[in-house]
């Protein structure tokens, strides 16, 4: 059986640690792309000649030639100006919307059936942006952030309480921004609700610190965060690679759920091999909502600012 393709857009800190990542998971053979003479050659030279060491994937090719990347089944987007200290992701939008526009003409012509996982920010309006510029149905299209933004929630409560991280599951939704919406009423440790280990305020100072996770990455390093993100997008990837069906928060499109019409936003979803399987609706309470209808309209005015450019 030939193996599954993955090309990497970006060769940055996020697009080649996604690349590492996914040379170690095995998903199959990969291509990094950068527009940058010698940066993915030499990054994935340097990964596939580590890969007698681990038994990692050794079929890794680095390249400017999007030819290379022709008939992938996943294509993750990590092209784009990241943040530095004292920036917003919003601040990112008028740049990354002209490279995802032009990432998202060459998608079509290589990898017109590929699933696509954004990951540059401000996240949910580049999603929307590489969903208007590419036309492919809205189920072969999510952005990666639930999955970063749920894994610094799960590590914050396992460090707190001291237990592991692969016990506890949670949710989050809404953009990806300061007012992402963690939902701690729907995360759980083995399946017992966090409330019966930690006091409200406790929460809410976790909650706070998940909020500002990538800020407090950003002000430690001078640059964003991308050990973190990279492996939020490669486990997508994963899910849909190998069929899973696990359910992820991420950035998909709603038609009509959670009342929302016709955005990518956060929110839990069933990864399989058709992407997008099924949004799946909890049901909220009245802070939830209203929590979510303001991290949506914050989404909105970017949508809007991203249409203003394409
Ligand atoms: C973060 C960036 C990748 O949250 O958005 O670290």
């Amino acid at each position: 059986m030939a193996k599954d393709k993955i090309t990497v857009v970006g060769a940055g800190n996020v697009g080649a640690t996604a690349a590492h990542i996914a040379a170690t998971r095995r998903l199959g053979q990969i291509v990094l792309l950068d527009i940058v003479e010698g940066l993915a050659q030499g990054k994935a030279l340097d990964m596939a000649e580590a890969s007698g060491l681990y038994g990692s994937e050794q079929c890794i090719l680095g390249t400017t030639d999007w030819a290379a990347a022709d008939g992938s089944d996943v294509v993750i987007v990590t092209s784009g100006v990241p943040r530095k200290p004292g920036m917003s992701r919003d601040d990112l939008l008028a740049t990354n919307t002209r490279i995802v526009k032009s990432v998202s003409e060459q998608i079509v012509t290589h990898c017109p059936n590929a699933f696509v996982i954004v990951v540059c920010n401000p996240l949910d309006a580049m999603v929307h942006a590489v969903a208007r510029t590419t036309g492919f149905p809205s189920q072969r299209i999510v952005g990666m952030a639930g999955a970063l933004d749920s894994a610094r929630f799960r590590y914050f409560l396992a460090c707190e309480l001291d237990v592991c991280v692969d016990d506890i599951q949670c949710v989050l939704m809404g953009g990806h921004g300061d007012d992402m919406v963690p939902l701690p009423r729907f995360t759980s440790i083995s399946g017992v609700p966090i409330s019966q280990f930690l006091s409200d305020a406790k929460i809410a100072e976790l909650v706070g610190r998940t909020r500002n996770g990538g800020i407090e990455v950003v002000n430690l390093l001078g640059y964003s965060a991308y050990y973190a993100p990279a492996a939020g997008a490669v486990k997508m990837a994963e899910a849909v690679l190998r069929d899973t069906r696990g359910i992820y928060s991420c950035s998909a499109y709603c038609r009509d759920e959670y009342r929302v019409s016709g955005y990518f936003v956060g929110v839990p979803a069933v990864l399989g091999r058709h992407g997008v399987e099924r949004i799946v609706e909890l049901d909220l309470d009245d802070s939830e909502k209203r929590q979510f209808a303001e991290s949506l309209s914050h989404v909105k005015e970017l949508v809007a600012a991203v249409d203003r450019i394409l």
